[in-house]
């Protein structure tokens, strides 16, 4: 029996301010769950894991404290949101309100002009959960529109459901298989 390791990477210091997208560094708070995390790891003493993260500085500073072997995977970053990047969800609406709407509308289909919808990232995650599938101990360090990805996939959820499965930062979430799919667990870090 293996288990799969999902995590979110700690604050960013995007996130403190209320930026989608973009590649900026974790923020205090960021890098003292990448240290909750190693500690946390450790303790797991898991048989053999490996670490996944993107190619985004997020991701990676947040995999700092850990002792595993590590692969960065470009298919792990962030849904592009294009024309929106670094925006604040306030900004989008007041610059972009005809996007805003369509968002929210159909929210798997939309796609970000230059950027990317939940549909193209279910296509560009497809190699990335082909190989998970063929892996013991993984812990993947993503992004919320990834994880949400990857979650909907190993729990059967739709693709209506997909883009609002809640993906808190600062938490582990463990996926074993039983009978038919998958069991979920949440650990929340005390940060
Ligand atoms: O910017 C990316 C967010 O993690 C995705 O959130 O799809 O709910 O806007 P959202």
């Amino acid at each position: 029996p293996r288990t799969i390791y999902l995590t979110r990477h700690g604050e960013s210091c995007h996130n403190r301010q209320g930026k989608i997208g973009g590649d900026s560094d974790l923020s205090d708070k960021g890098w003292n769950y990448a240290r909750t995390l190693g500690d946390f790891i450790k303790t797991q003493r898991i048989r053999d894991l490996k670490v996944w993260t993107s190619w985004m500085k997020r991701t990676i500073q947040t995999a700092s404290y850990i002792e595993a072997p590590q692969e960065r995977w470009k298919a792990l970053n962030e849904i592009d949101a294009g024309i929106c990047e670094e925006m604040t969800y306030e900004e989008i609406e007041a610059k972009h309100p005809e996007e805003f709407r369509n968002r929210d509308l159909d929210k798997f289909h939309y796609r970000y002009p230059r950027g990317e919808s939940y549909e193209d990232l279910v296509a560009r995650l497809e190699p990335v959960i082909m190989e998970l599938e063929r892996q013991k101990n993984v812990l993947v360090i993503g992004h919320q529109a990834v994880l949400r990805c990857l979650l909907a996939y190993f729990l059967d959820r739709t693709a209506d459901q997909l883009p609002y499965i809640e993906v808190p930062l600062h938490t582990i979430i463990k996926l074993t298989p039983v009978a038919y799919g998958c069991k979920m667990e949440e650990i929340h870090m005390p940060i």
